[in-house]
């Protein structure tokens, strides 16, 4: 079993993240750490507890990110994920309380508690890890791996012409972050799923629905974008229930937007990805944050040709079989 830290902004797609790995019986959470982004992180916290109540999960330590970002106020957005950031879910209040010690106090002691043992994953800003290198600057060599959902290399922005959205929230951790590992071995360069790869896996309804049957859900709904927008799902299982509720308004956010009746499953591909290397192809690249620019300040620029002379501080991920991800999702999922 893997040992990870997960590091999320809950979010629609970080919870399916989280039901992914709580599912998944090759992982082990070691801890989960509350980041500011798509809504604060106290809200964070409190969708973090409440899926694990929900799923009934072992005693996995909630601990509190920052408020907000290094040097710029927090912006979060709603609007893409629902007022309590779980779509048209309304989850219990959770029973579960969270941890004394901070997110990045967390990260910290879990690394220096299981050196070369823990796999970090963050999908939301980087907040809480920048501060953990603050505290352990030798963080690099004792994670065995990294993986990070965020950036966009050579495809625009969601955020911004060029930003993706955790980048854009707290650039300046960002850039601590890859700085962090410009001198890390091939085998610990942070492995990158960035928008070029993560809007290439499109959930659409038929995955909602191959998800129902799988967890002998019933009835068995079509979610489509003809639904009145607040209608709540009818599904027996509970977790069916609330995942259909929240995908839904994740749907209608993309739909709104022209993409299409689908939800780019920017997250938990990551964590599919740090369970499961294969499931991913990866070229080598220097990173590097913008801070200074006026149009593109949080843009991630990838030197994939050495033209800087810094060497590779992470392996972005260029390629995937998105099927093979759904069938993994689907039947960790609809296993519950
Ligand atoms: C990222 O932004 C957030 O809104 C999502 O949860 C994902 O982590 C995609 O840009
Ligand atoms: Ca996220």
């Amino acid at each position: 079993r893997q040992r990870i830290i997960v590091d999320v902004d809950t979010g629609v797609d970080d919870s399916l993240a989280l039901l992914y790995l709580l599912a998944s019986p090759d992982a082990e959470i070691a801890g989960i750490a509350a980041t500011a982004g798509n809504v604060p992180a106290g809200q964070v916290a409190i969708n973090n507890l409440a899926w694990l109540d929900l799923v009934d999960a072992p005693d996995i330590e909630v601990a509190l990110g920052a408020t907000d970002p290094l040097k710029i106020p927090l912006r979060t957005t709603e609007d893409t994920h629902g007022p309590q950031g779980v779509g048209y879910a309304e989850l219990p209040a959770p029973a579960r309380r969270i941890s004394d010690r901070s997110a990045a106090q967390m990260w910290v002691d879990l690394a220096r508690a299981h050196p070369g043992d823990l796999l970090g994953l963050c999908t939301g800003p980087l907040t809480n890890l920048a501060l953990a290198l603050r505290i352990e600057p030798e963080l690099p060599r004792l994670l065995r791996r990294l993986v990070i959902m965020g950036g966009a290399f050579n495809h625009p922005g969601n955020t911004t012409p060029t930003n993706e959205w955790n980048i854009h929230v707290d650039p300046e951790a960002a850039k601590i972050v890859f700085d962090a590992f410009s001198a890390a071995p091939a085998h610990r360069r942070p492995v990158v799923c960035a928008l070029d790869i993560t809007e290439t896996i499109e959930m659409r309804p038929a995955h909602l629905t191959r998800l129902a049957s799988r967890a002998g859900s019933f009835p068995i709904e079509t979610v489509t974008p003809a639904d009145p927008p607040a209608a709540r799902s009818a599904a027996s299982n509970p977790i069916i229930r609330h995942v259909t509720d929240a995908v839904r308004f994740y749907f209608d956010f993309h739909h709104g937007y022209d993409l299409g009746y689908l939800a780019h499953m920017h997250d938990p591909f990551a964590a599919a990805v740090a369970l499961d290397p294969t499931l991913a192809r990866t070229r080598p690249a220097t990173v590097d944050v913008e801070l200074a620019g006026t149009l593109t300040r949080a843009t991630t620029v990838a030197d994939w040709a050495g033209m800087w002379g810094r060497p590779p501080n992470a392996d972005i991920v260029v390629a995937t079989d998105p099927d093979r991800f759904f069938d993994r999702l689907i039947t960790r999922i609809g296993d519950y």
